[in-house]
This record gives C-alpha cells, sequence and structure tokens, in this order.
C-alpha cells in the first residue's frame, strides 16, 4: 500500500472516530481516542479504553498508565514515535468501568479491524486482558485472562494480517502492586527478543526495520 493512501485511510478513520455516535459511549465522552504514533510500524499496541485524561486529550495512554508504558518502551530502545498506540474501544467508558460486549465488536469491527488491515504490523501488543481476550477470539483461541498466558508469542492472523501477537498486563496495573512491574518488563524483553532476531543487531538496523518505509516489504 503507497504512504499516501495509508495515510488518508488512517486520517479518514480519525474523523470518523471523533465524530462517531455508533455505540452508547459517545454520550459522555469530550473526546474520541483514534490512536497515535508511526502509520508505518511494525509495532502496535493495543490497550482497553481511554481514561479520563486520554478523554481530555484526544490521545491515547497519556495518563499515568501512559508514563508507565512510556518507561516500558525506553527500557527496549522503542518510543511512542516509533509504535502505533491505540484501543480496543475509542471513547471512555464512563467512570472507567469496562466495555461491554456490544461496545467492543460495534467499535472493533468499525475502527480496530480497519487500523490493523491499514498499519498491518507484525507484532501485535496486547496491553491487559480485554484486549488479549479480543485479538485472541479472532483467531479461535479461547482465554479466560491473561495471568497464565501472558508474555506468549502468537503466530496468528487476526483479520487476515499475519502478525505475532503478544498478550501483557496493562501497564496500569504496576500502579497498584510491584509484582506486575516485573512481568511488565520481562514481557517488554521478550518482544525486544523476538524483534532482534527479525532485524540486524544493530539498532540502526533495529529502526529502520521498525519503520517500514514504502519502497520495502
Ligand atoms: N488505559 C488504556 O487502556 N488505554 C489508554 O489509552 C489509557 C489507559
Ligand atoms: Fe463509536 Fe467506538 Fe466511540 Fe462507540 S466507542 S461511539 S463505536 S468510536
Amino acid at each position: 500500500m503507497k504512504l499516501v493512501s495509508k495515510e488518508n485511510v488512517i486520517g479518514e478513520i480519525n474523523s470518523e472516530v471523533v465524530a462517531c455516535m455508533k455505540c452508547g459511549l459517545c454520550k459522555n465522552r469530550e473526546n474520541g481516542v483514534p490512536g497515535d504514533g508511526d502509520i508505518c510500524t511494525r509495532i502496535m499496541f493495543i490497550g482497553e479504553a481511554p481514561g479520563r485524561q486520554e478523554d481530555l486529550s484526544g490521545r491515547p495512554f497519556v495518563g499515568a498508565a501512559g508514563k508507565n508504558l512510556d518507561g516500558l518502551l525506553h527500557s527496549v530502545g522503542l518510543s511512542r514515535e516509533k509504535v502505533y498506540i491505540t484501543n480496543i474501544v475509542k471513547c471512555r467508558p464512563p467512570g472507567n468501568r469496562d466495555p461491554s460486549k456490544e461496545e467492543i465488536a460495534t467499535c472493533t469491527g468499525l475502527y480496530l479491524k480497519r487500523q490493523i488491515q491499514t498499519i498491518r504490523p507484525k507484532f501485535l501488543v496486547m496491553l491487559g486482558r480485554h484486549s488479549a481476550i479480543y485479538i485472541l477470539s479472532q483467531a479461535g483461541i479461547k482465554v479466560q485472562g491473561i495471568t497464565a498466558i501472558h508474555g506468549r508469542v502468537y503466530k496468528i492472523h487476526p483479520f487476515n494480517v499475519p502478525v505475532m501477537a503478544i498478550p501483557m498486563f496493562h501497564p496500569a496495573a504496576m500502579l497498584y502492586n510491584p509484582k506486575y512491574k516485573t512481568f511488565l518488563e520481562r514481557d517488554f524483553d521478550v518482544l525486544k527478543s523476538e524483534i532482534k532476531k527479525l532485524t540486524h543487531p544493530d539498532s540502526h538496523g533495529l529502526d529502520t526495520w521498525i519503520h517500514r518505509s514504502y519502497s520495502r516489504k
């Protein structure tokens, strides 16, 4: 896909999200939060739903959980600018309640599906149980939660896009219990070593691989 058309598709999705009224979550939002980052990246992160700070700013992971995510990204030589970050649902559920099955089905069918098909990441990191359960269910894999499966690498084809999918705990969990910090750091190391298997060892090679210029596959 040419860069121009990729930009157009993502731009269209962004405009649709901010005006969307396709589920009840539109009623209480300040801003829809489509996603943010490099649309030519090979690494995509999918969280759960915008929280208060995200709702106010229109950007994903800018609150306390986002600070944790930034730290984890930096610990493995990544940054927000090098990856794409979005959520399962694009509008904040009131009081940060869990998104419902119906809200997830509606929102992903309209937006996340097209984001994955347009960006075509090689790595898909699911942050938190909702994201993990949803993406794995697209591959017919049923899981109860992420405690037993975090840090595993699944080769699956959600929406016909071949990815290495890695479920992880949600970075907000680190705010409540330090053991999740250890789990997340280990799982980010898994991501790093999987990326390294596919890239040249020096960091220049790494960055060149992560950002897919459109002359290369
Ligand atoms: N938690 C999420 O899952 N997503 C955000 O964007 C912020 C917090
Ligand atoms: Fe539309 Fe998704 Fe927001 Fe619901 S959560 S109103 S489907 S953008």
